[in-house]
């Protein structure tokens, strides 16, 4: 049986399904797909093991019904259609739990970032702006003691929530389809309505998935209802704000900073103002960007493919 990996994993993982007897036939370095030509490349295989923005949708479904499972290297399933991929039969599994302290740890970097305006002033040196220390300008704001809204507290919310509680002493609200018991116990965080979510945090951190529930969820109306000294922070799926009515909201002072590892497209255009304000701070989509920890997505994608050519439930599958 045949394993297509569209983008590249550790030579240890594919090492690995090759002793399970898997052929092993690996994207070229760094190529980006068109759905085209993921159909083309999935036409000789049984096996998918699939990383990227490359969409899996209905016609990727209709073309690659033969698939006997699909392997994603991530925890974030919004580009597959799995509506599709149950109506063709196909088993999709993701990587839950092994990216949640890496991806709270860039939320984290990107609070104390913008607090501190860190992008912004290191940008100062490098383009030879800094002419020395100012007693008064360009100050940055403090986290210790203040309010840390979560907005969907699963296992990276929750990574977030002890570390801002560990560090600074942040008192932890949050939003979620449902109640944390666990949290609420541990953190005493406390469930709030998302208007009050909004309106009370000092910083809101957004960790849910991306949904027709979610999409746009902070919109003017939202930014409108936060403090005037909130920080926005983003780490989960651009599409969960809107980009237009966050760069409004900045520069109209209705919030006073913002972080993001996502955004809506990626790549951000260079020429996106949002890269040129003092208390924003963008990344380009690190959250699990760390060697340990692609290492277990990969070896997780693995471990759920084997399943599924011995013809076992794929241990993370996220459908059927
Ligand atoms: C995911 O796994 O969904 C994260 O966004 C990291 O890529």
């Amino acid at each position: 049986m045949k394993v297509f990996i569209s983008r590249n994993i550790p030579d240890t993982t594919a090492a690995k399904l090759m002793e399970e007897g898997l052929e092993v036939i690996t994207a070229e370095r760094g190529k980006s797909w068109t759905s085209k030509e993921l159909i083309r490349a999935c036409q000789q295989v049984d096996f998918l093991l699939h990383r990227g923005s490359a969409v899996l949708d209905a016609n990727f479904f209709q073309h690659c019904g033969h698939l006997k499972g699909i392997a994603l290297t991530s925890v974030g399933y919004n580009h597959v259609d799995i509506r599709a991929a149950t109506k063709a039969g196909i088993p999709v599994s993701n990587t839950p739990d092994v990216l949640s302290e890496a991806t709270a740890d860039i939320a984290f970097l990107l609070m104390l970032a913008v607090s501190r305006k860190a992008f912004f002033r290191a940008n100062q040196i490098a383009r030879g702006e800094w002419k020395g220390m100012s007693f008064t300008q360009d100050l940055g704001v403090e986290l210790y003691g203040k309010t840390l809204g979560i907005f969907g507290l699963g296992r990276i919310g929750l990574a977030l929530a002890r570390k801002a509680k560990a560090v600074y002493k942040m008192e932890v609200i949050y939003h979620n389809r449902n109640r944390n018991n666990k949290a609420e116990q541990e953190l005493d965080a406390v469930y709030v309505s998302f208007d009050e979510l909004s309106e009370k945090s000092d910083v809101i951190s957004v960790h849910t998935d991306l949904s027709p529930e979610t999409a746009e969820r902070f919109n003017a109306e939202t930014f409108k209802k936060m403090k005037k000294s909130a920080i926005f922070i983003n780490t989960a799926r651009g599409g969960i704000h809107n980009e237009f009515d966050l760069t409004n909201a900045l520069m109209n002072g209705d919030i006073w900073g913002a972080g993001l590892d996502v955004t809506n497209p990626e790549p951000m255009l260079p020429s996106n103002p949002l890269l040129n304000m003092s208390n924003v701070c963008v990344l380009p989509h690190i959250g699990s960007a760390t060697v340990e920890t692609r290492a277990k997505m990969a070896l997780m994608a693995a471990n759920n493919l084997v399943a599924a050519k011995n013809g076992k439930k794929m241990p993370q599958i996220v459908n059927i």
